[in-house]
């Protein structure tokens, strides 16, 4: 695997498997054309990214020079190597905030951050490069992704930042009334939907979610009943941007790739909690 360990994004060598190599480099440095031309992937996983909207917005130079112009070093380098497809981990932001829920393949496109905007880029550079160049794709458009192992930056970043607050014993900041919505996807169900992209989804882009909405609220009251402690909560104004619903409804992934989403959120939660909860102090 190839990863620059970005200081803002949640890679770390520790969550290296044992087995598998890792190049520490950047997806926008050149040099990445001489793993490819070493490793000759058959199918080039494609994960690495600029991933939290907030700095999107503030620097969007640097979102795109990661996002849109480290995804087409990747692509010319893959498609160069000869590789057969790309999956491409994009994202539910490429919607923005629209009219009617839930949200599927159809819905129109009207990214309100530039990290949306560059997730909705990258996927039309797919399309170009399986028309011109042979390099097949399947775009994956995931919900919140939770679980353990996750970054607290990241866009689900609210269950591990309430985990570690309800493992600190410390109060819970809640913007807004916390009865904005998310679709909470947990990581192992959307590990299942890649290995299912291996071999079906040839050109084609799926939303990935439960179809379930659950309020910031919702996973406050579901760690209280997980710990038995009712942290204390401080309020705050909304967050500016911030959307009030999201909903994915997954039918067309669950037709052509046999994708379902199987972890209950409760359960997902108990995961993510056990595994943070098994970390050294000060991880
Ligand atoms: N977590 C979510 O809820 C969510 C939702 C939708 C889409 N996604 C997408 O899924 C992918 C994984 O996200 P994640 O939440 O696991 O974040 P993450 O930070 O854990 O993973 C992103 C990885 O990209 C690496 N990276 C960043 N910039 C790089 C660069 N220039 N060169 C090489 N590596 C670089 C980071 O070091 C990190 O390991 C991203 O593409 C993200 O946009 C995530």
């Amino acid at each position: 695997m190839i990863d620059s360990l970005w200081e803002h994004g949640g890679g770390r060598r520790a969550n290296v498997r044992n087995g598998i190599s890792l190049v520490h480099m950047d997806i926008r440095d050149e040099a990445i054309g001489r793993i490819f031309a070493d490793f000759k992937p058959e199918i080039v996983n494609h994960h690495a990214a600029q991933h939290s909207v907030a700095i999107s917005a503030r620097d969007p130079v640097y979102d795109a020079q990661v996002n849109v112009v480290g995804l087409l070093n990747v692509l010319d380098h893959a498609a160069r190597a000869g590789a057969r497809k790309l999956i491409f981990a994009s994202s539910g932001a490429i919607y923005g905030t629209p009219e009617r829920f839930p949200i599927t393949e159809a819905t129109p496109q009207h990214p309100s951050s530039p990290y949306g905007i560059t997730k909705m880029v990258g996927e039309h550079y797919l399309r170009f490069y399986r028309e011109n160049r042979g390099l097949d794709f399947t775009a994956l458009r995931y919900g919140n992704v939770y679980g353990p192992r996750q970054d607290p930056n990241g866009e689900a970043g609210v269950i591990a930042i309430f985990i570690a607050k309800f493992l600190a014993r410390e109060p819970v900041r809640i913007d807004w009334d916390g009865e904005q919505t998310r679709d909470y996807v947990f990581v192992q169900d959307v590990a299942a939907a890649n290995l299912a992209a291996l071999e079906a989804g040839s050109g084609e882009a799926y939303v990935i979610g439960t179809g379930k909405k659950t309020s910031v609220n919702d996973i406050y009251r579901a760690l209280v009943q997980l710990t038995g402690f009712e942290a204390p909560v401080e309020r705050a104004p909304q967050r500016p941007g911030d959307a009030r619903d999201a909903q994915f409804d997954s039918d067309k992934a669950r037709l052509q790739l046999g994708w379902t989403p199987e972890t209950e959120l409760l359960d997902g939660i108990r995961a993510a909690y056990d595994y943070f909860e098994r970390l050294p102090p000060g991880y």
